[in-house]
């Protein structure tokens, strides 16, 4: 094997130098360019964040008015891409869909500017998320308001019915910018990983970020969030009993694991959870919610949390776990949570994106163990 290291999941590999995020999860703490997430999370909005992603510095107010500016120009419904969005079948997975429809950007921009297909993708992302929902409740589309902040225009196009006036809740759209920002970036995660590695190969960034797409859809990684509330309805249907499931996630012949708990960095409380958990209470008390779900939540965590079992191997609620509950109290469906995930992560997807390309990094390209047969004859058909 020579000076080839055998790391099954990159689980040591330190595959890049970044100066976007810190993450020490021993301490639960994380930074994006030396803000804290918590005071990131209370005081700024998604697009100042994505700026300091994006720039490394926080943007003066003129900046941010230019920012916001210039993705508000973008923000118009391209009709070929609609086209092929209505043609899809709406058996299609949102994240599928997105997906496809990322890609296909690819044809209709890709001879742009860097800087421009930057603020398209920002653009685009609630645009195709509102179109899949219109599609999926049989409603026409509604057009981008340019008028109105990033949040409070991706909650219009998803919610403005017809014919009727559309007012934005701001504590909806508050919510919203708090759980985006708290998705924005997380390092080398599976899907920014997979970004960077597409795009190492000089493929655009349409289709790198496209494919980070496809790798947040799993359900060890992005796709938690949806299988999360699917986890406490089943727990719920099933009569609440929060430490059968706790007992369940613990045999592993069972198949089953306790989604929203866990992490490849954290051997901690999740930072990002920390807040969600505040964040959720908040939320459904200003909007008057009451969902069983979230007491199901808070019991299987305690179960958990004082289990031996999650406590010798440090598994904690992750972001995941209490995210989905606020979603549902904004009334976004379930198969769209990781939608939301996605357009929260898209800045950290392309700002890690530009500092590879920045930085000009070589070709990704991870190296193996052989471990097949040794040489051997080949065999004529007729003897085998
Ligand atoms: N329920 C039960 N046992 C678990 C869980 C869980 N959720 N997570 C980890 N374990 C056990 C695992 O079986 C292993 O036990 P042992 O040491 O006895 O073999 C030990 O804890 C270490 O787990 P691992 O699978 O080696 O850890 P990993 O770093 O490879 O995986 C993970 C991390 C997030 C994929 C995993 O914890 C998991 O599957 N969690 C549930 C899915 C989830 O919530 N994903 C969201 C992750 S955070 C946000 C995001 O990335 O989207």
């Amino acid at each position: 094997t020579g000076y080839v290291t055998y790391d099954p999941g990159y689980k040591n590999t330190g595959a890049t130098k970044s100066a976007i995020t810190f993450l020490d999860g021993e301490e639960g703490i994380l930074r994006h360019c030396g803000y804290s997430i918590e005071e990131l999370a209370d005081q700024a909005s998604f697009l100042e964040v994505a700026y300091l992603l994006l720039h490394g510095e926080l943007p003066t107010k003129a900046q941010l008015d230019a920012f916001e500016e210039s993705i508000k120009k973008y923000s118009v419904a391209n009709a070929a891409l609609l086209k092929i969005a209505e043609a899809i079948p709406s058996s299609t997975h949102p994240m599928s869909e997105l997906s496809a429809l990322v890609g296909l950007m690819e044809g209709q921009y890709a001879s742009n500017e860097p800087a421009e297909n930057i603020l398209r993708l920002l653009a685009a992302l609630p645009i195709f998320a509102a179109w899949n929902y219109k599609k999926s409740i049989g409603e026409p589309i509604v057009a981008p308001d340019q008028s109105l902040d990033y949040c409070s225009n991706f909650l219009k196009m998803m919610f403005a019915k017809p014919g009727e006036a559309y007012q934005v809740d701001p504590i909806v759209s508050k919510a919203l910018n708090k759980l985006l920002i708290l998705h924005a970036d997380h390092e080398q995660n599976c899907s920014t990983s997979t970004v960077r590695l597409i795009g190492s190969s000089h493929a655009s960034i349409f289709s790198s970020i496209s494919g980070g797409i496809q790798a947040l859809f799993g359900p060890l990684h992005g796709g938690a969030n949806q299988a999360v509330i699917e986890m406490l309805e089943e727990i719920k249907q099933a009569g609440g009993d929060t430490q059968k499931f706790v007992e369940m996630a613990k045999d592993k012949n069972s198949g089953f694991r306790l989604m929203g708990f866990g992490h490849r960095v954290y051997k901690n409380f999740d930072p990002r959870a920390r807040i969600i958990k505040v964040a959720a209470d908040d939320v459904l008390t200003a909007l008057g919610v009451k969902d069983p779900v979230l007491t199901i939540a808070q019991e299987l965590e305690a179960a958990a949390l004082s289990d031996d079992y999650f406590v010798a191997r440090k598994l904690y609620p992750n972001v995941d776990f209490y995210s989905g509950i606020i979603y549902r109290a904004l009334h976004i469906p379930t198969n769209m949570f990781t939608i939301l995930f996605a357009i929260g992560r898209l800045p950290g997807w392309i700002a890690q994106h530009k500092e590879m390309m920045t930085n000009k990094e070589p070709i990704g390209r991870p190296r193996q163990i052989y471990v097949g047969a040794t040489p051997r004859a080949f065999v004529p058909m007729s003897q085998r």
